[in-house]
Formats: structure tokens, C-alpha cells, sequence
């Protein structure tokens, strides 16, 4: 057990001692080899900020670098850029038009290869297709596509006439889409026919049928023929994408935005109801993103990019499409499953394509473990030379194997901590500089200020605490869509004029960190927050439930599971056919993503007196654990019930 400060908030048992420094090939040739960025940075972070962003193209350059008025900020104030310009056409017009921007594998094998002049040549064309269906600035989009290049296209296309794109994962339920439009009142949707997973197809233009037919903001649906099912096409406000395209103009102007104008609304999982729409700018969003994948990720020119991320979630916007692009570089993009049709897939495509740098999430990682070494032995795997993790901790033991056995011993590990909120990694090593451990997301980026404070804001210097961020940085959110107040009381009223991004961590002697996950009810499964409120709602939306409480336990490989306590409405009878429906339910209402893995009914929930569910005590029952505090409870037998319940349930 580690030696706390007093102050400390939050307990820590794991000690972890292995260090591992940047192999010397590697540190020769990095981007980053001077420690004397961090200070420099901290000097002058406006100055660092600005010469990052000196190094894209703007249409106008910024009058000051930074307001601040808590919480919120402005970056790069009066300057004017376009995204979609510094993504392409930065590189379409210059010797690099003809290197690989994406290179696409579908699952079944398809494959596509964009230069830079290609994805030139389709982003404008589709932007003209948006600006002749009457898309204007300011206008939201929604995006609900699978891993096809024209996901990537749809976006810059948005970004390039200044429309806010709003990309709804693919694998959301019909249910779900439809909130998030109805949410962002988007003009137009952007589908496809389906896509495939495991071999099956995702039929996402049915989903998309009855999202819309609930979401009247919505004019057109722009449908991608991926699969090529016939497809009822409802008259005057389907169209195909393909019969769009020939029509199109091969130039759009791109619309010169201020640095403050919104980019895009990705909608993420907050402690209430409703998902929130964080909103991310365009210059400052583009700066981090742009900083932090050129000195995370090491880029150079010849790299074959790969991050396994769906463009649905923040780290496919970051790190597959903005992050990459903005550095000119070659990403790989694979559409389907890692086990498709072998459990190798992953492994053929690193050696296919020679990918250099590959960024997945600890709960792949803990699956590749589990298939075992023969499936990555059976491939040549040694053009890799950098490996990257996000979204969750990740146990060291999955990092000494992703080390061991993916990266060779050779590779690098760069364990980035970062939210949809923060846009950009906050927390990271830097490949080419810093001793990393296995399990610990290192020391702050440059230019970021990071420490854990404790619910007074006192600092803990070492042992566990809340991650606090003390100073603005440029691609964080610039609020909730629509809902300023949440805001606030979400993430900065913790603290005076500090961003609390509701994870632990603990801080160990050298200064490292070491993240402990979420300290509010928000769960991660499979690197995906989840609120457990979002998932009680889908349960109690069922004709038979009266009320829920949704807790996690540990999970070999998804790090959590969903584990749901219901009550029924009198009258109703629990069953295993019913748990399966109730389970069925979830997974239409959110996604399969949200699905429980347990279901456990009870007559009655644990509740303090004042009405409140301890979901406390349930979480301490479905881990396993002996039962905390029970004396504020209403009726204590109503725990101990449960506990042998869950227990003899034979988990
Ligand atoms: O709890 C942290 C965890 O994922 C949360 C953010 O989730 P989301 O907004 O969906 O973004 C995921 C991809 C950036 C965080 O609050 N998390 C993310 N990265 C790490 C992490 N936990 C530990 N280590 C990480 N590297």
C-alpha cells in the first residue's frame, strides 16, 4: 500500500514499480527529445498554444491567444480558419497529393485507398452537395454511418461549409439516434444501407427510417450504398449518395469560420437523464488535436497511422479523422470486428499495410489476451514502433502483454487519459522522453496543468484524489448544446474556476499519474461511459418495471459490467424470459453497448429514508463485497436479502 498525504481523498492499494524507458532508436528520431518543453511550456503557455497553431493555415490570424472569464473560454480570439482546408487542401496542393490519406479495409476484405487528392476531390464535391440541399453554416448535421471512408468525407464536407456535424455511433439503437437529433434539431442525416459486423449486416438505414419519422427538423436523408440491400427510399427526402455525387461541383470555397465557431456536438453520457451534446470549437479544437498527435503519436511522413476507434466517438473525430489529417498523415481505417473472420484480423492488417503506430483501448487489448499468442505470433508485426491506449486504465499486466507481445519490447507505450470534453489527450507520455510504468498515464501534456485536489480543493500531493484541471487548454468543450447551466454545475462547480472531469487518480512519488476511474455515476464498459441513469430510464420505459438502480462489477474483459437491480410493477412476475427481455429492451432503446449483464429482480430497493437508492450497497453486493455502512437505511434486511440472492444466483 502506498504512503498518503493527510489530505488524501481517495484510497490507493496498488503499487507498481516496473519502469520502462524510451528504447534509444527511438528516443533519437522523436519529435520531442528536450525536457525542456514541459518548462517552457509552463512559462508561457499562450506562447506554446500559439506557435502550435502558427504552424496551420488560417485565413486570419488571432488578435490575442486567450480570453478567459470561468468557465468559459476563447482561443485564438478573432482569428478565422477553415478545418476541412487544413486537412486537405494543406496537402492536396503540395507534393503529398498523392500519398495515402486513408487506406480502408471492409470486413469482407473490400479495400480503398484515398490519396490526398482523391479525399480532396470527394470532400468538395459532397460539400457541394450539402450547400445544394440548402445546408448553411450554423446548420447541424447528423452523421450516422459505419467505418466507410465517406464518414470521414461527410465530416470535413460539414466542416468545410462551416455546418456543425453531430455523428451518431453506428452501433446507437434507432432509439437513441433519434434523441440525439431531436436534441441538436439537425436539417439533414447522413446513413448508409448497413454495414457489416461478425459477418452480419448492421441495417442502419431502418434505424435511421424510424428516427426520422419522430424528428421533423430532419429534410433529407443522404443514404451511402455500402452493402447494396434494397432499400425503400422515401420520395423527396431519401437520396443516394452516389446519384448526388455525379451532379456535384468540383469546387467549394471553404468557409472562413472564427477560431470560436462550433465544429461539431458529440453526445456523451453524463450522471442524469439525458445524454449531453459537448460542443467543440474550430481553431483552438484544431490546435490540441493538431499538437498532441504530432508529439504523442510521433508522426512522420512514411508512418502508417492506425487507431482502432469508431468515428462515432471522440476519439475517432480526434485520432482517426482531425488529429492525422491536420498532420498530413496516411491512417488506416478498418470497418469491422477484430475477431472477423479470425482472431487475428487485427495482426493481418498491421502486417498488410505496415502500420507504425497503432492507438486501441484496453478492453481490445484484454480480449487479444484472452484469444492468446498465437493469433498475433501468427503475423509479422515488426513495423510497429509505437502503441498507444485510451478510455479506460489499463491493468498492467495488459500493458506488460501489449508490450511483450505486440509491441515486440520495443515500442513504446503512450497510455493517453483524455474525455470527450477535453477533445484533445491531456495526459500522456511523450514516446521519445518519458519513463513510463505500466498503468500510469505519466504527467501532463505540455501547456496542461493537472493536479488531484480533494473535495475542500486542498492538494494532494501524493496518494489518491480527484484529477483536477487548473488551466484552460485549447480544444476543450465550449459548453453543453443548448444547456449553459448544466455546464456549469457539471464540471466546474466542483472547484472555483477549475474543470472537474469526475475521474480519480492517485499521484506517486515521481509525480506520475495513475487514474483510478470515474468517482460519479458514471460507469466505463468497454472504454464507453455509460450512465447509470440513462440505462434505469431504457428499464423503466418497460411496460412491466417499476423502478431500477444500475451498479457495475469488475469484468474480465469489458472492465466493467452492467449489473441491474429492477423492481417490478405488482402483478408481474419475474422470470429468466423476462430478464432476457428486459436485457432486449435496453439494447433497442440505447444499444448493445448499454445492455446488462445481469438482471436481478427484488421486491424492493435498498433507500435511505429520505427515498434516495444506496446504490452504494448494490454495487457492494453485485462485486462481492462484505456490506458496508447499512444504518441509514430504511429497512436493512432488504440488502441482506439481495446479498444472498445475487450470491446464490451462482455468479
Ligand atoms: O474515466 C476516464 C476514462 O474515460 C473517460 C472519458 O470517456 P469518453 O469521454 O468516452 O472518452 C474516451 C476516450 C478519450 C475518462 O473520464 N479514460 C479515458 N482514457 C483513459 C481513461 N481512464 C484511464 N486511463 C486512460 N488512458
Amino acid at each position: 500500500m502506498t504512503r498518503e498525504s493527510k489530505s488524501s481523498a481517495i484510497d490507493v492499494f496498488l503499487e507498481e514499480t516496473r519502469v520502462f524507458g524510451p528504447p534509444e532508436a527511438f528516443r533519437q528520431v522523436a519529435n520531442v527529445r528536450d525536457e525542456n518543453v514541459y518548462a517552457r511550456a509552463r512559462a508561457n503557455p499562450e506562447a506554446f498554444w500559439a506557435e502550435f497553431a502558427s504552424e496551420l493555415e488560417w485565413v486570419k490570424k488571432w488578435d490575442r491567444v486567450l480570453e478567459w472569464n470561468p468557465p468559459n473560454a476563447k482561443w485564438f480570439v478573432n482569428g478565422q480558419i477553415n478545418v476541412s482546408s487544413n486537412c486537405v487542401d494543406r496537402w492536396a496542393k503540395t507534393e503529398a497529393r498523392n500519398r495515402a490519406a486513408i487506406i480502408w479495409e471492409g470486413e469482407q476484405g473490400e479495400e480503398r485507398t484515398l490519396t490526398y487528392w482523391d479525399l480532396y476531390r470527394e470532400v468538395n464535391r459532397f460539400a457541394s452537395v450539402l450547400k445544394k440541399l440548402g445546408v448553411c453554416k450554423g446548420d447541424r448535421v447528423a452523421i450516422y454511418l459505419p467505418m466507410i471512408p465517406e464518414a470521414a468525407v461527410a465530416m470535413l464536407a460539414c466542416a468545410r461549409i462551416g455546418a456543425i456535424h453531430s455523428v451518431v455511433f453506428g452501433g446507437f439503437s434507432a432509439e437513441s439516434l433519434k434523441s440525439r437529433i431531436e436534441d441538436a434539431q439537425a436539417k439533414l442525416l447522413i446513413t448508409a444501407d448497413g454495414g457489416y459486423r461478425r459477418g452480419e449486416v448492421i441495417p442502419l438505414k431502418h434505424d435511421a427510417d424510424y428516427a426520422v419519422a419522430h424528428t421533423p427538423s430532419i429534410e433529407h436523408v443522404i443514404v451511402v450504398k455500402r452493402i447494396g440491400m434494397p432499400q425503400r427510399m422515401k420520395k423527396g427526402r431519401d437520396l443516394w449518395w452516389h446519384d448526388l455525387m455525379r451532379e456535384a461541383d468540383a469546387r467549394v470555397e471553404p468557409e472562413p469560420m472564427d477560431s470560436e465557431d462550433p465544429l461539431f456536438i458529440l453526445y456523451t453520457s453524463g450522471t442524469t437523464g439525458k445524454p449531453k451534446g459537448i460542443v467543440h470549437s474550430t481553431g483552438g479544437y484544431l490546435t490540441g488535436v493538431y499538437a498532441t498527435t504530432k508529439w504523442v503519436f510521433d508522426l512522420k511522413p512514411g508512418d502508417v497511422y492506425w487507431c482502432t476507434a469508431d468515428v462515432g466517438w471522440i476519439t475517432g473525430h480526434s485520432y482517426v479523422v482531425y488529429g492525422p489529417l491536420a498532420n498530413g498523415a496516411t491512417i488506416l481505417m478498418y470497418e469491422g470486428a477484430p475477431d472477423w473472420p479470425e482472431r487475428d484480423r487485427f495482426w493481418r492488417l498491421i502486417e498488410k499495410y505496415g502500420v507504425t503506430i497503432f492507438y486501441t483501448a484496453p478492453t481490445a487489448i484484454r480480449a487479444f489476451m484472452k484469444w492468446g499468442i498465437e493469433w498475433p505470433k501468427r503475423c509479422n508485426l515488426s513495423s510497429l514502433r509505437l502503441l498507444g491506449s485510451v478510455g479506460e486504465p489499463i491493468n498492467p499486466e495488459a500493458w506488460m502483454w501489449y508490450h511483450t507481445h505486440i509491441g515486440g519490447g520495443k515500442c513504446p507505450i503512450v497510455d493517453t487519459w483524455w474525455q470527450t470534453e477535453t477533445g484533445m489527450i491531456l495526459i500522456t507520455p511523450l514516446p521519445g522522453l518519458t519513463k513510463t510504468k505500466p498503468g500510469s498515464v505519466t504527467k501532463p501534456f505540455p501547456g496542461i496543468e493537472a493536479c488531484l485536489l480533494n473535495e475542500r480543493g486542498e492538494q494532494v500531493e501524493r496518494g489518491g484524489g480527484y484529477l483536477a484541471i487548473t488551466k484552460p487548454w485549447p480544444a476543450m468543450l465550449r459548453g453543453i448544446y443548448g444547456d449553459p447551466e448544466r455546464f456549469q454545475i457539471q464540471y466546474w462547480s466542483m472547484w472555483k474556476n477549475i474543470y472537474f472531469p469526475g475521474d480519480g487518480a492517485k499521484l506517486d512519488g515521481d509525480g506520475d499519474f495513475w487514474m483510478l476511474g470515474r468517482v460519479d455515476d458514471v460507469l466505463n464498459v468497454a472504454g464507453h461511459r455509460i450512465g447509470t441513469m440513462e440505462v434505469e430510464s431504457a428499464l423503466v420505459d418497460h411496460a412491466m418495471v417499476a423502478e431500477s438502480a444500475v451498479v457495475s462489477r469488475p469484468h474480465e474483459i469489458k472492465g466493467e459490467a452492467l449489473v441491474a437491480f429492477v423492481t417490478l410493477k405488482e402483478g408481474n412476475k419475474s422470470s429468466e424470459s423476462l430478464a432476457r427481455q428486459l436485457k432486449d429492451h435496453v439494447t433497442q432503446k440505447i444499444g448493445a453497448i448499454a445492455r446488462p449483464d445481469d438482471i436481478i429482480f427484488s421486491v424492493e430497493l435498498p433507500k435511505t429514508r429520505s427515498g434516495k437508492i444506496m446504490r452504494r450497497l448494490l454495487k457492494d453486493i453485485a462485486q462481492g463485497k462484505v456490506l458496508g455502512d447499512t444504518t441509514t437505511l430504511a429497512d436493512p434486511e432488504v440488502v441482506s436479502r439481495l446479498k444472498q440472492q445475487y450470491e446464490g444466483k451462482g455468479e
